[in-house]
């Protein structure tokens, strides 16, 4: 099987890309011009070329078995911001199949929990209850669902919704460890907001493992399903489990939504007159403040033998490990 994989210079793709090559696995990856190939497996094809190029994206999915659509925004300043990037690049790649892949090609898009929505009940959300997001970036990547799904009746396609990701090759949650190390872990509301979190070795299995299902007409085009990890956790249960992998006690610290909600105004207003601002928006907060974001992966389970096996001591002593052999931590 000869893959394309877009988002190849991000967290996700780029653990998925250098999984494939290890694999032996024939990887191309779609690349911007300056992107950061840093620690990208020599083996992978690297193409790089613009999104607005009709002939770059019509290269890039040309002579492969399956696509895999990774470039997304996790950040944006605007819903119009989040669209263009998640909304946007998906009807550009999905132009591209339609019109210059194999028929029989495999298109696996990444979207997110965010999509489906928030849900506080285990063992949480599964594909058969209708999207609810709650923030822009949510419905963003439910826009990019569409527009992969459009394609369902084409050719194999699925969806694939992630919870929270985390593990070795991420710099978003180096805040956290940071301040951790230092015996504090910041979060949002009472800290008991239920979440699943996955681990990016399991994710990256799982999506080879649906990637396979979807190529070999196992898993049914149009498919949905939820990837999340082992276990349930909470900011609690996850302070905890950070504090052994950094050899420390970590205390949790709750920060009441009004008080996120004004850090996150002040932030958005410092941005827009060009003053130096972190990562916490209004649309963010809007994610935090949900009384919980559980997802079930048991239909990924069922549909292509999904079975995430990396729980949070192990995976954050990875990503630990990660960020002090960088030199980050
Ligand atoms: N991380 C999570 O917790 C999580 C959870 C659920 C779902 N997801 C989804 O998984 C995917 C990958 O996430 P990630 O955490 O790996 O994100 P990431 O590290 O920020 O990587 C994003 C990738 O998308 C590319 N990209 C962003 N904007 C683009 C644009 N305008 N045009 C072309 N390429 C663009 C980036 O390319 P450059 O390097 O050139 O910027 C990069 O390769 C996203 O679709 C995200 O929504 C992530």
């Amino acid at each position: 099987m000869k893959v394309c994989v877009t988002g190849a210079s991000g967290f996700i793709g780029k653990a998925l890309a250098n999984a494939l090559a290890a694999r032996g696995i024939p990887a191309r990856a779609v690349l911007r011009p300056g992107a950061d190939v840093a620690g990208l497996d020599s083996r992978v094809e690297r193409l790089f070329g613009s999104w607005d190029d009709a002939d770059f994206l019509a290269s890039a999915v040309a002579g492969r078995d399956a696509v895999v659509h990774l470039a997304g925004a996790v950040r944006a300043r605007s819903a119009a911001g989040f669209n263009a990037v998640n909304q946007g690049l998906t009807r550009a790649l999905a132009r591209a199949v339609r019109g210059h892949a194999a028929p029989e090609a495999a298109f696996l898009h990444v979207s997110s929990q965010a999509a489906g929505g928030p849900c506080a009940t285990p063992p949480g959300l599964d594909e058969g209850l209708p999207p609810a997001p709650v923030s822009d970036y949510g419905r963003s990547k439910l826009l990019g669902e569409a527009e992969a799904l459009a394609l369902a009746g084409e050719r194999p396609v699925a969806v694939i919704r992630p919870s929270m990701v985390y593990g070795p090759g991420d710099r978003a949650f180096l805040p956290l460890y940071r301040l951790a190390r230092l015996g504090l872990l910041t979060a949002p509301g009472d800290a008991g907001q239920p979440f699943g979190i996955v681990c990016v070795d399991d994710l990256v299995e799982g999506l080879i493992q649906a990637l396979e299902a979807l190529a070999g007409g196992r898993l049914a085009s149009g498919s949905i399903a939820y990837l999340d990890g082992p276990e349930i956790s909470d900011w609690r249960g996850y302070a905890r489990a950070l504090g052994r992998a950094l050899g420390r006690t970590v205390r949790v610290l709750p920060l009441p939504i009004w008080m996120l909600r004004v850090a996150a105004l002040g932030n958005e207003l410092a941005d827009r007159v060009g003053l130096p601002s972190s990562q916490l928006t209004l649309d963010k907060v809007r994610e935090a403040a949900q009384p919980g974001w559980l997802c079930s992966h048991a239909r990924a389970a069922r549909g292509f033998g999904y079975d995430p096996r990396v729980g949070l001591d192990a995976g954050l002593a990875r990503a630990v490990d990660w960020c002090r052999k960088e030199g980050l931590l």
